[in-house]
Parts: structure tokens; C-alpha cells; sequence
């Protein structure tokens, strides 16, 4: 039999209990940490918060370990409104944005921790940068040669506008792409969901004139058809998008595209 040395770092230690003396109303948050300028394990502190002094959201919970518990607890946020896509991390084992997921949805300790499989900045602080080198690259604006309207913008009909509704949602928040074991080992040439669900909206947009050139660069073996339709990002969306289906939707417009 196979027998794995894991590497010393790799061992998540039990850090720190902070108390809510004389709370009577009292909720649980495990939180991972880990600070790369100590050198030392990432460890899991446990935090009491009074639910009579703390907002509803996931997000409320952990801005008040940040200003009245632990201010070193470092993590991404800004809109508060499932918008910037930026408090997305992994709260009892699924990816979300914790901004818009409540407190009341989950019974017992709530558990946070980074979003898997990407390197840890600190704390709950995932790298983007390979993520956004992979959207820059798909070209995320309108392509076109044909003369601009001189008094207006571009027009669609409603019908063509509405295809894009279910893309133009997605907030980036690679909740999707996170979750997605083919983006686990393959992060390096697979785009993943998040990104291609991006490709395909602009595929999809009745304005850019470049299908040929964007269906070309995703025609590859390991941009897109690292795909297997597991569905995990599907399930896991917070916006409620189905990027499974905007990958189908691509793979469809090369078949048609090869038997034209
Ligand atoms: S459907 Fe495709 S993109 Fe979505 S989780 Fe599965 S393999 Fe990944
Ligand atoms: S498709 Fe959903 S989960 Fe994926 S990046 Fe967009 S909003 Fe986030
Ligand atoms: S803070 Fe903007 S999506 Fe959560």
C-alpha cells in the first residue's frame, strides 16, 4: 500500500478560544488562520459571538471578530451585497459568498475557511491573480470592426439582450471555479466554469463580431474540455447561475461550427 508523508505545514493546529463572557445568546465560528510572516502551521481559532449583539449574515459575524475580538483576522469584503464577489470563501464545506448567506442557515459551529484549492494570501485571503490572468484572456470586452452608431451606442433587440441574462450576473467570485476538482488539478491550462461562463457571454452577445477568433482560442483540449460535468459549480453558485450550461452552450457552437 501507498503511504503519504504530508509535509509538516500542512498540519492545521487548534488555536485560540475567545470568549463572549455573560452573552446568553451564544453562536460558535471556527476560522482558519494562518499568517505567512510568523512561519508557522495554520491553526483554527474559535470564536463566541453574542447573536443578540451581531447582525444576521455570516459577513456580520466575522466583520465583528475583526473590530471588537481580533483585529489581525484578515479577509476581502466590500459591497455587503453579493455584488463585489469579494467575501467568497468556503463556510461549512461550500463555497459562498458570506455577505448573503445567514447566519440562521446552518446549525451548530459555523466553520470558515479560504476558498480551497488556491494559495493562501493570509487568513481568508485566496490569490486571485492566476484567476484574473485566466479572465483577462478570454477577452472580457466588445469586440468589433464594424462602424459604431454616431448617435447611439449599440443597440439589441430585447430578445438578443436576454440572452444574456443568467451571464451577466456573475460576479467573478470563482465560488464555481473553487469547487471544481477538474479546476483543482488543472488550474494551469483549464479555464474553468467561472471563466468560461464569462467567455461564453460574450459568444452570447448579439454586439461582438469576433465568435470566430473567441471559439478558436477556447478550441483546445485543456481551456474547455477539462469539463466532465460534475455540476459542482452549478450547486454551488451563490448568484444562481449554471455555468455547466454556459460550458454546453460552447462546446455546442464548436459542433456546429465543425459540421457547417
Ligand atoms: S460541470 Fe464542469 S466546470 Fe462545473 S464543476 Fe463540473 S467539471 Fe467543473
Ligand atoms: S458563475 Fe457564480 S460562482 Fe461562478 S464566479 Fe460567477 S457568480 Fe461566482
Ligand atoms: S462583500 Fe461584496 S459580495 Fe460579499
Amino acid at each position: 500500500m501507498v503511504e503519504f508523508t504530508l509535509p509538516k505545514n500542512s498540519v492545521i493546529k487548534k488555536g485560540k478560544t475567545y470568549k463572549a463572557e455573560g452573552a446568553t445568546n451564544v453562536r460558535h465560528f471556527e476560522v482558519y488562520r494562518w499568517d505567512p510572516d510568523f512561519g508557522e502551521n495554520p491553526r483554527i481559532d474559535t470564536y463566541e459571538i453574542d447573536m443578540d449583539q451581531c447582525g444576521p449574515m455570516v459577513l456580520d459575524a466575522i466583520l465583528k471578530i475583526k473590530n471588537e475580538i481580533d483585529s489581525s483576522l484578515t479577509f476581502r469584503r466590500s459591497c455587503r451585497e453579493g455584488v463585489c464577489g469579494s467575501c467568497a470563501m468556503n463556510i461549512n464545506g461550500k463555497n459562498t459568498l458570506a455577505c448573503t448567506k445567514a447566519i440562521s442557515d446552518y446549525k451548530g459551529t459555523v466553520k470558515i475557511f479560504p476558498l480551497p484549492h488556491m494559495s493562501v494570501v493570509k487568513d481568508l485571503v485566496a490569490d486571485m491573480t492566476h484567476f484574473f490572468e485566466q479572465y483577462t484572456s478570454i477577452k472580457p470586452w466588445l469586440t468589433a470592426e464594424s462602424e459604431a452608431p454616431a448617435e447611439t451606442e449599440r443597440l439589441q433587440s430585447r430578445e438578443d439582450r436576454a440572452k444574456l441574462d443568467g451571464l451577466y450576473e456573475c460576479v467573478l467570485c470563482a465560488c464555481c471555479s473553487t469547487s471544481c476538482p477538474s479546476y483543482w488539478w488543472n488550474s494551469d491550462k483549464y479555464l474553468g466554469p467561472a471563466i468560461l461562463l464569462q467567455a461564453y457571454r460574450w459568444l452570447a452577445d448579439s454586439r461582438d463580431e469576433n465568435d470566430k477568433e473567441r471559439l478558436d482560442e477556447l478550441d483546445e483540449s485543456f481551456k474547455l474540455y477539462r469539463c466532465h460535468t460534475i455540476m459542482n459549480c452549478t450547486d454551488t453558485c451563490p448568484k444562481g447561475l449554471n455555468p455547466a450550461k454556459a460550458i454546453a452552450e460552447i462546446k455546442k457552437l464548436l459542433v456546429e461550427r465543425d459540421h457547417l
